[in-house]
């Protein structure tokens, strides 16, 4: 068992984020000491520079995510902690897969048609060519499980796309050069909702801060932010069906549901029948009695600047110790003469 996951370090780490992945790293570092498997977490900071960026704020940003990551349970004695650029491996091996990627393929990419909009004659290269990293990302190492939020589904399915053709085109039938990856997506939470709009997802790029719950906001902040949620006027359902044409009551059940380690089902069996008046106070409770321990972590790790270079210094040695076979089988998969 080998897990590999990124996040890019820019903005916040939120509750989407926590929920849809971060949590599910955490018990895959459980899971993989128990089976002998490794992982590897990484900051995602080459995809960062696809779209503007200050580049005084890169380097900070990276090291808050560091901070969030540790404080959220990743154990960087445990698991392998690092980030791309300190790995060169991975932006060779995306060129290497350039020539294997197509066209095609990435003119069909979700969030290549989002995030360039109109604009596609502005967009720049590397917003095109991300899920060429990504998959460099995960295929480097072997990976046989990546744990990511729904929104990131499409790009494993063409990381898996790009190993399978590259093995057919380029190695023996009984000596691929790449494992094909599956994706872990966790059944609730898998998509969590902005609190302003329950039909975009909760993002950091989204310019209202009260769209989202960061893992560094304060117990009242949550419990703010959450109270100011938008919502509709009916009470609660009493099962999941009722939540159907309800997006912004779906999200803030779902929510609950997560944190609570427990289901829609069972959060509507407790509160079905409450208005939101009622419901909107016990969310908010829980989120920050579950929070708060993290936000305390973060503060205390990210006062401590060095430790935190170390943490990255470290990972990214072991992270370029096992990324060398799969680089050099690539290379010479491609029939490229290396000395
Ligand atoms: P990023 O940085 O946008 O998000 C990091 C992780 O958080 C999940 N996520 C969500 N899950 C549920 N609800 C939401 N509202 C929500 N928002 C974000 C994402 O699915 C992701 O798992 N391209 C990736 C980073 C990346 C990567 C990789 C991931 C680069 N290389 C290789 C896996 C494997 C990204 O931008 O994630």
């Amino acid at each position: 068992m080998r897990v590999v996951s990124g996040i890019q370090p820019t903005g916040n780490l939120h509750l989407g984020n926590y929920l849809g992945a971060i949590r599910n790293w955490v018990a895959m570092q459980d899971e993989a000491a128990a089976n002998g498997g490794q992982c590897l977490f990484f900051l995602a900071d080459l995809h960062a520079i696809s779209q503007p960026h200050d580049p005084a704020a890169l380097g900070e940003a990276t090291r808050d995510m560091v901070a969030a990551l540790v404080a959220c349970g990743i154990d960087p004695a445990r698991s392998i902690l690092f980030n791309q650029a300190q790995v060169p491996a991975h932006a060779e091996l995306q060129w290497l897969l350039n020539g294997t990627a197509r066209m095609g393929w990435l003119n069909r990419m979700t969030q290549w048609k989002d995030k360039a909009g109109k604009n596609r004659e502005g967009a720049s290269v590397a917003l095109f060519t991300y899920p060429v990293l990504q998959a460099a990302d995960v295929l480097l190492y072997q990976a046989t499980h990546v744990p990511v939020g729904e929104d990131q589904k499409q790009h494993l399915e063409l990381a898996r796309d790009i190993a399978q053709k590259f093995n057919n085109d380029f190695a023996a039938p009984d000596a691929p050069v790449f494992t094909l990856p599956d994706p872990l997506i966790p059944p609730e939470a898998a998509r969590i909702m902005s609190l302003r709009d329950g039909s975009a997802k909760m993002s950091k790029s989204d310019p209202s801060d009260m769209s989202r719950i960061n893992l560094t906001d304060d117990a009242d902040t949550i419990i703010q932010k959450v109270r100011k949620a938008k919502t509709d006027p009916e009470p609660l359902p009493v099962d999941a069906a009722g939540l159907d044409g309800r997006p912004e009551a779906a999200n803030l059940v779902g929510i609950y549901a997560a944190i609570a380690d427990s289901s829609v089902a069972a959060v509507l069996a407790e509160h079905g029948g409450s208005g939101f008046g009622a419901f909107k106070p016990a969310l908010g409770e829980l989120l920050a009695h579950h929070l708060s321990p993290i936000s305390a972590r973060y503060c205390d790790l990210r006062a401590d600047r060095e430790a935190l270079d170390a943490i990255l210094a470290r990972g990214a040695a072991q992270a370029r110790e096992l990324a060398a076979p799969t680089l050099d089988a690539t290379y010479r998969a491609l029939g490229l003469v290396r000395g």
